[in-house]
């Protein structure tokens, strides 16, 4: 009997997750699914509502009004926040800085897991974030853990976020990557470890194509089962 096929990627903030994630999806046509954009949209609307993070009576109340969608009409990220495209917003500054807080919060990490589940119970995906392989899917079939040299990973997002960001500098970049593997590394809730059975895929030298290519070697073996 066929079962769905769950492909988990987890890793720090900025290693290339999301773009080998959107080309295996593209190449396979599975579900994209960018569990990183659904925290991002929690923390716009607790910074939109002046959400108290420590009064969790005021987060549960929050989560009850918080209804997220994906539009998978391509393999991009396209996430609604209550109806509201949001997929711009939640990648400035403003909730960058605040995300890493918000995803440790424990009634934020359940409420999110549950959805992520659900996604993954009938259809083929592929899932990136931090606690996929771990917490949200520990039985994929396959599991990547990225990693690349964190200069490089700050030069990356430096490069992304200039356009809409022109005055930021390569040196925030850096400090609000290493601030957010510290949080994601050490929190109490789920953090950021490698699953025993992941497959470690560092990226510093290597192109999209040839992850891409090392990462479909991996799941084909799984089609067709
Ligand atoms: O991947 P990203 O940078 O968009 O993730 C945003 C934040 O959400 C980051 O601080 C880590 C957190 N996150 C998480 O805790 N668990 C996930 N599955 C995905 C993201």
């Amino acid at each position: 009997m066929n079962t769905n096929i769950v492909v988990a990627i987890d890793g720090y903030s900025s290693c290339g997750k999301s773009t080998i994630a959107k080309a295996i999806a593209k190449e396979l046509h599975f579900i994209y699914v960018d569990s990183g954009a659904m925290y991002r949209a929690v923390a716009l609307y607790f910074l939109r509502n002046n959400i108290d993070l420590s009064n969790e009576k005021q987060v549960a109340e929050a989560l009850k009004n918080i209804h997220l969608n994906f539009n998978s009409r391509d393999y991009e990220t396209h996430i609604t926040l209550n109806d509201e495209e949001v997929s711009e917003e939640i990648r400035q500054m403003p909730v960058s800085e605040k995300v890493s807080t918000v995803a440790a919060i424990h009634a934020v990490r359940v409420e999110m897991v549950k959805q992520q589940q659900r996604m993954g119970k009938s259809k083929n995906i592929v899932m990136d974030g931090r606690d996929i392989g771990t917490a949200v899917f520990p039985d994929a079939q396959v599991k990547f853990f990225m990693t690349a040299d964190p200069k490089i990973r700050a030069e990356r997002r430096h490069k992304e976020l200039l356009p809409k960001n022109p005055e930021i500098t390569l040196e925030e970049v850096f400090e609000n990557l290493a601030h957010r593997d510290y949080q994601d590394t050490t929190r109490k809730e789920s953090p950021l470890v490698r699953a025993d059975d992941a497959i470690i895929l560092d990226n510093t030298d290597l192109t999209q194509k040839e992850q891409l290519l090392f990462a479909l070697s991996r799941i084909e073996p799984f089609l067709n089962q």
